[in-house]
């Protein structure tokens, strides 16, 4: 009776029916592996948990954080783009700390567009995208993510007579673990100024790429007429912190701080000095919780492989994405798979209708876990069943 329009209109998740199949799993007395979420069971880096500790400590940071006791965080922000990414962003203009990339999102899309106007959304796409779009009481035009073109966007079959407000991108990709390159960034940009559209790119997989494979910014391209969201709940382990930053074009940027002006006050002060302390840490840092997936990757793509399913070797983000052959309802059978192997995987359809036909692994598991919920997916069949079966003693 209360719910708004607005709120009404934000798709349910099919991650609620996951999580009763895993309970199912569990009083059955089944060993459950989850590899539907993807948070990291990495540790969030020991100066950033020490830099929170002290700051538990001291009585200054309790009090509600202004704008201005942003700017250290907002300046590590700066010099951390400017290391890895040659940028050179204005850390009063152009840089603003979120509590957290989703966050980010949902109060950007706020701030830069009105009701009825057009979104670009990647289909399939994380979820809560399309709640923001909901709430934001934007259109959606789908852009189907496809196999064969490596799972970019066809900008080009968009219609001239399409006028998109904003244009959604985030690589490497949740769910496909694709990844684009700076000339594809750059073609999405002249694209997108062509047509008087933001181009967003959600970019929270920053740092979680393979072997000598970096992840482009979509600031390469330039930073007017683009924003960027950064967070460190995957690049740093910190996904409970809940803190990120937004970068980019200043008037965006500006709408933003607004917005959330109206709703926030700023992550706590501790948060922040633990993530500028993150921030400024050595890539190989990175690396080297980048490697503890990368080995993950090794151990499950073989193992799917040898089931016949067609998997690619990703090289960035936290995910494999596999197409299961014969597999027309991805949603009964990740239920199926939690109930009667214990093994959690999201389905493809969670995503949106593209992603059907595949499931998602999250690599939050050690190799010889993910190998062990490869076998037991062997046992179960793709075929839809016309009436389930319960679950095995
Ligand atoms: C593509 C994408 N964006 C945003 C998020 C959430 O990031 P944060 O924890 O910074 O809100 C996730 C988390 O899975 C994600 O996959």
């Amino acid at each position: 009776m209360w719910a708004s329009k607005r709120a009404a209109a934000v798709p349910g998740s099919v991650f609620a029916l996951m999580d009763a199949a895993k309970q199912r799993a569990r009083a059955a007395g089944r060993a459950v592996i989850d590899l539907s979420i993807g948070s990291s069971d990495q540790p969030p880096p020991e100066e950033a948990m020490e830099a929170l500790r002290a700051a538990t400590r001291d009585p200054a940071t309790s009090r509600y954080p202004l704008f201005s006791d942003t700017w250290p965080l907002r300046a590590a922000a700066a010099l951390y783009l400017r290391r890895r990414f040659a940028l050179e962003l204005d850390e009063n203009a152009e840089l603003l700390p979120l509590i957290g990339a989703q966050e980010g999102l949902a109060h950007l899309l706020l701030a830069v567009t009105d009701p009825g106007d057009v979104l670009l959304l990647p289909d399939p796409c994380y979820p809560p995208y399309r709640g923001a779009a909901a709430v934001a009481g934007l259109q959606t035009f789908p852009l189907p993510l496809r196999p064969e073109l490596g799972f970019l966007p066809d900008l080009g079959a968009v219609p001239e007579g399409v006028r998109p407000r904003a244009l959604l991108l985030n690589y490497p990709n949740n769910p496909t673990s694709a990844v684009a390159t700076a000339a594809f960034f750059r073609e999405a940009a002249r694209w997108c100024r062509g047509r008087g559209t933001l181009l967003i790119h959600d970019h929270p997989y920053a740092e979680l790429t393979f072997g000598d494979y970096r992840a482009p910014s979509a600031m390469e391209a330039g930073v007017n007429g683009v924003v960027e969201l950064h967070s460190l709940s995957k690049t740093h382990h910190m996904g409970g912190f809940r803190v990120g930053f937004a970068a980019g074009d200043r008037g965006a940027i500006a709408a933003l701080a607004r917005v959330k002006g109206a709703v926030d006050f700023h992550p706590y002060l501790g948060i922040q000095r633990a993530a500028e302390v993150a921030l400024g840490l050595p890539e190989e840092r990175n690396r080297v919780a980048a490697r503890v997936f990368e080995a993950r990757r090794d151990a499950l793509v073989p193992a799917l492989r040898a089931l016949g399913w067609a998997v690619d070797w990703p090289q960035g983000s936290m995910y494999v994405w596999a197409r299961v052959p014969g597999l027309t309802d991805s949603v009964e059978y990740a239920l199926r798979a939690a109930e009667e192997t214990g093994v959690a995987v999201s389905p493809g359809r969670a995503f949106g209708p593209a992603g059907e036909g595949f499931v998602r692994f999250a690599l939050v598991q050690p190799p010889e876990v993910l190998t062990e919920a490869a076998r037991r997916l062997a046992a179960v069949s793709p075929q839809v069943r016309s009436a389930r079966q319960p679950p095995a003693p």
